[in-house]
């Protein structure tokens, strides 16, 4: 029998000095920002006492600029597996405290380890972000670092889920790897994301802008829609993403595992028979009625701030994950724009690379008019949520709550684009247009025949209220099997979760190719 004290004191050493990362210091200055360290981090995501660490000992391998005298274990970030509700998660966390947490070759290597394996086993990846970027030092071994790292998120890409949390800087060439992932959350003003920051802004372009105005949470959240979440602190940002993966599988060949549900999948909203106002100008919140119909009103919304005319987000039903997407007429009228379009689209991809149900509820007056639109390429944006809906092959359910008119009630999961169970409530109102646009194109020359502005008020009102009889109901579309049925609303929850359960064995192809050209 050896006495290996001394050696197993070696790696208890070693591994505190590796736990110490940039050492105290630099630990009590990542608090002192208001951040916690890479290593709380993981206590705070991780299932206790779950994680195994890999590659606590890789160092860098530069040599200039001194580097060769200075070397953490670890080499800036930490990686691993552990589990979040028992389920397996790969994870790798930035350390700030080792060179800001830049990125070099070795330190890319880990990653791209954990990556191959999260592949092989089909489990989630979930990157806590907080670096100063590439390590200056190793030139162009960091940058081939990074882009080792963006192949592997193209590859990884719909075969299973990636999560980045932005829990400080995040800068160049750096945000790609998380701009390739899924999901994104960062933190309320201790993060940022930026291709080049304000110096060079402010360098190749005299703009004068702060950190915060280029790339702070804020501004990702509500103009440039990089950021899905934004979270007050990190524990809050911690607690979405734990939540996100309950809606969602382990990989793209797998389902979400099934919750209990207590809450009664017949139960009747009877609040829904009254929420659709009597006018069709006035708004009402169509969270309401997700609110309402979901599993315990639970709801979990993604780009709560970005094109807040359309709604996204995961809910369960009988405790089946499903992805909403809805317009919302509280906003813009629920108007379908560039924005929208592309939020729902990428959505609605998502969802149907992960096996996710659509249910998709529809109040939409339309696309979006002007100059603006067309400028900024609205028919290839609309183009993208029709390309993502008519490619879709998961269980399709759409209720149309009040208006579809024009484009828009094609593109919002209609029958015509492989829906499965089309509903609409008695309140649907289903054209070719909206009753104004309709009598002012069908009747231009009565009407520009006539002097008197009250007259014309009369006749377009009259004109409206034979339009609204004729248009304004669901059963225009029933006739032609276009929908499936009219609903009751009260009885809308228990109607999805009926026509999901039928669907669950659905199966729907496309034709065999490469990959489809989606309108980029
Ligand atoms: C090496 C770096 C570093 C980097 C920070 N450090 N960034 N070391 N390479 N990129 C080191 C600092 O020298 C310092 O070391 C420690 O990290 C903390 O940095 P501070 O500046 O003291 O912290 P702070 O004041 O909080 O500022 C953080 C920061 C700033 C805003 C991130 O450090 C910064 O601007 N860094 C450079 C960012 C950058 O331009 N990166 C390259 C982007 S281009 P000590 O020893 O003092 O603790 C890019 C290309 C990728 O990333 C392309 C991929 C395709």
């Amino acid at each position: 029998m050896g006495s290996n004290t001394g050696k197993i004191k070696e790696l208890i050493e070693k591994r505190e000095e590796a736990r110490l990362g940039g050492g105290q210091k630099r630990i009590e200055a990542q608090h002192a920002k208001g951040k916690f360290t890479a290593r709380e981090r993981i206590e705070m995501l991780l299932d206790e006492g779950s994680f195994e660490e890999y590659d606590m000992f890789v160092t860098h391998h530069t040599t200039d600029f001194g580097l060769d005298k200075i070397k953490y274990l670890s080499d800036g970030v930490i990686t691993g597996h552990g589990t979040i509700d028992g389920r397996v998660v790969y994870v790798f966390f930035q350390d700030f405290t080792v060179f800001g947490g830049s990125l070099s070759k070795a330190y890319a290597n880990k990653i791209c380890k954990i990556m191959d394996q999260a592949m092989k086993v089909g489990a989630p990846l979930i990157g806590i972000n907080d670096s100063g970027g590439a390590r200056i030092q190793e030139g162009v071994r960091s940058l081939a670092g990074y882009a080792d790292i963006f192949q592997r998120n193209i590859m990884a890409s719909g075969v299973i889920p990636q999560l980045s949390a932005i829990f400080g800087p995040c800068a160049g060439g750096a945000v790609y790897s998380p701009a390739l992932t899924d999901f994104t959350l960062m933190t309320d003003k201790t993060s940022y994301m930026f291709v080049t920051g304000p110096k060079v802004s402010k360098t190749v372009t005299g703009e004068d802008i702060t950190e915060e105005e280029l790339g702070g949470a804020t501004i990702h959240a509500t103009k440039s829609g990089v950021t899905h979440f934004v979270a007050e602190h990190e524990e809050e940002g911690i607690s979405i993403l734990r939540k996100l993966l309950t809606y969602l599988p382990q990989n793209n060949l797998e389902e979400t595992p099934i919750t209990p549900c207590s809450d009664p999948v017949d139960r009747l909203e009877d609040s829904l028979n009254e929420i659709i106002p009597d006018s069709a100008n006035i708004p009402y919140d169509v969270k309401d009625v997700v609110y309402s119909i979901a599993d315990d009103g639970e709801f979990l919304e993604v780009h709560r701030q970005y094109a807040r005319n359309m709604v996204i987000g995961f809910t369960k039903f009988n405790g089946k994950s499903v992805g909403i997407v809805a317009n919302q007429p509280n906003y813009l009228a629920g108007v379908l724009d560039i924005e929208a379009s592309r939020k729902a689209a990428r959505f609605v991809r998502f969802c149907d690379a992960f096996n996710i149900p659509i249910v998709t509820l529809v109040d939409v007056p339309g696309f979006l008019p002007g100059s603006a639109q067309e400028y900024g390429g609205i028919i290839l944006h609309g183009a993208k949520l029709l390309y993502a809906y008519g490619e879709a092959t998961v269980p399709k359910i759409t209720i149309i709550l009040r208006k579809a008119y024009g484009g828009a009630y094609d593109v919002m999961s209609s029958k015509h684009l492989r829906g499965d169970i089309n509903y609409a409530w008695p309140t649907a109102e289903i054209a070719v247009m909206g009753p104004r646009g309709a009598i002012e194109v069908l009747h231009f020359r009565e009407l520009k025949g006539m002097d008197s502005d009250e007259a014309k008020a009369d006749f377009i009102s009259e004109k409206e209220n034979e339009y609204r009889d004729k248009f304004a109901n669901p059963y225009q579309a029933a006739q032609y099997g276009y929908i499936d049925d009219v609903i009751e609303p009260r009885n809308t929850r228990f109607r999805i979760i009926r026509a999901l359960e039928t669907l669950a064995t659905k199966k729907d192809l496309n034709p065999p190719k490469k990959h489809g050209n989606i309108p980029l």
